[in-house]
């Protein structure tokens, strides 16, 4: 924080003085509170491109430069040498675990994977063909009813973020389970977070399946990297649910359903779509590229731009090199890479990309190592959810426990007629 002001002179010209608070990352910003009680006006800013919603402590990023730090640790750091389960507890708890602090998030992880037997109805009674994002949605909205003692401000905040944590990941693979006809598999205690998850996700009862480590690692890797993106749209969705006094499951709930949509977690299920009519068009990247810089079909280059990110994304970066390794390991050759790495390539040169500082972002390889490791496209968002669950949990605590926390309202300017006389129905004209 600082003693510095900034001076805003208004048309009338009356001078605002207005406090500037700067991060520790030396991010400057003009604390506009006091601007509507001192002038009347207030500031206008679609889609919030340069209004922060709050200070945080949890993530920095420097879109210019592609740095990503999670409480101060770089993401490359933490993606080669940590897990998600310790990068889950530095992100709610503000640093890493300690081996007996470690040990006991693991086991209270453990402890709580199984739903509630009821729950099990409610797979039951969606179709088939439900997307996995709305079963996943409508679930964590459910453990509010499961767990009535949410809704009181006071219980106990760990156990809901241990049950969000770790019941998630059961209603994925259970999800998944129902939507191939297969029986559910329960979680078993012996495996680990990630590991777990996957062999509810691809075990059978009739044999025996073991994780291979590969999918494990590559598993706690897109996890980590999908963890936390500080205030982008669902995270702020959990923000601004929950700064009305909703529970944390429905607080969860809704920013899983932001994180739906194909500009945002749904981007990576639209990266593989678009690769795959591209290559059943033939494989011409170039065509559509020309197609999408000359705004032809209404494409745009899914898995490309961010709205903070003008440059190449650290995470996609990470995932470049994972999906050439997976990928190498087991043994697979998937044209969608060769496809999505000449898009790279041709978009990287092109004057439309460069000018507008699009680079790929999180979701152009994802969708590919999510292919090689047998996830279905529909579950793509899903597993985003999986991993972006520790960041929304860590902003939602930060945002409860913060002293100056204040109902999310923003104002508007109205743009609708002005005042006008009420005719009675016969009287009014087409
Ligand atoms: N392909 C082609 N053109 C693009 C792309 C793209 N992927 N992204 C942006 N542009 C163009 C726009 O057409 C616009 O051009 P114009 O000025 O000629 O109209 C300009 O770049 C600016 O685009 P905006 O939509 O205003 O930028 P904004 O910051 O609002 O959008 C977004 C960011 C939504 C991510 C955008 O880049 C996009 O739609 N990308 C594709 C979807 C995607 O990959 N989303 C995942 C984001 S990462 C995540 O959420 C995990």
């Amino acid at each position: 924080m600082t003693t510095k002001t900034a001076k805003l002179t208004l048309p009338d010209g009356k001078e605002v003085t207005l406090p500037v608070v700067v991060g520790t990352e030396n991010e400057h910003a003009v604390d506009i509170r006091a601007l509507r009680g001192e002038s009347g006006y207030i500031t206008l800013d679609s889609g919030y491109m340069n209004t922060g919603a709050t200070t945080s402590a949890i993530t920095y990023l420097d879109g210019e430069q592609g740095i990503l730090r999670y409480r101060g640790y770089s993401i490359e750091d933490l993606a080669e040498k940590s897990d998600f389960v310790e990068v889950s507890y530095l992100l709610i708890n503000g640093k890493l675990p300690t081996v007996e602090e470690r040990q006991k998030f693991s086991t209270q992880l453990t402890r709580h994977s199984l739903i509630h037997e009821d729950m099990h109805h409610f797979f039951a009674g969606y179709p088939p063909t439900s997307h996995p994002m709305a079963v996943l949605s409508a679930m964590v909205t459910s453990m509010s009813a499961y767990y009535p003692d949410s809704l009181d401000r006071n219980s106990a905040i760990d156990l809901h973020i241990t049950r969000l944590l770790s019941k998630v990941r059961t209603i994925a693979a259970f999800a998944y389970k129902k939507s191939i006809g297969q029986p559910l598999i329960y979680p078993k205690n012996s495996l680990k977070y990630c590991a777990n998850f996957l062999h509810m996700m691809f075990a059978v009862p009739s044999e025996d399946y073991t994780v291979p480590p590969i999918l494990e690692k590559a598993l706690n890797q897109l996890l980590i990297l999908h963890a936390d993106h500080e205030q982008n749209c669902s995270t702020s969705t959990v923000r601004m649910v929950g700064s009305s006094g909703a529970n944390v499951y429905a607080a969860i709930a809704s920013g899983i359903l932001a994180l739906w949509g194909p500009l945002h977690g749904g981007a990576n299920q639209a990266v593989i779509e678009m690769l795959e009519s591209i290559k059943k068009e033939g494989g011409d990247a170039k065509r559509f590229v020309d197609d999408v810089k000359n705004k032809r079909g209404g494409n745009r280059l899914m898995g490309f731009g961010h709205r903070v990110y003008k440059n190449y994304d650290p995470r996609a970066k990470i995932l470049k090199k994972m999906c050439d390794d997976v990928l190498q390991q087991l043994g697979i050759n998937d044209p969608m890479l060769d496809i999505a790495k000449g898009l790279e390539e041709i978009a990287l040169k092109d004057d439309y990309f460069i000018s507008k500082k699009l680079y790929p972002n999180v979701d152009f390889y994802s969708g590919i190592l999510y292919r090689a490791m047998g996830i279905p496209t529909d579950m793509f968002t899903v597993m985003f959810a999986l991993g972006r669950m520790p960041g929304w949990i860590a902003h939602w605590k930060e945002m409860v426990e913060d002293k100056d926390t204040k109902i999310g309202r923003p104002r508007q300017i109205y743009t609708g007629p002005t005042p006008r006389a009420y005719a009675p129905i016969t009287e009014r004209t087409a």
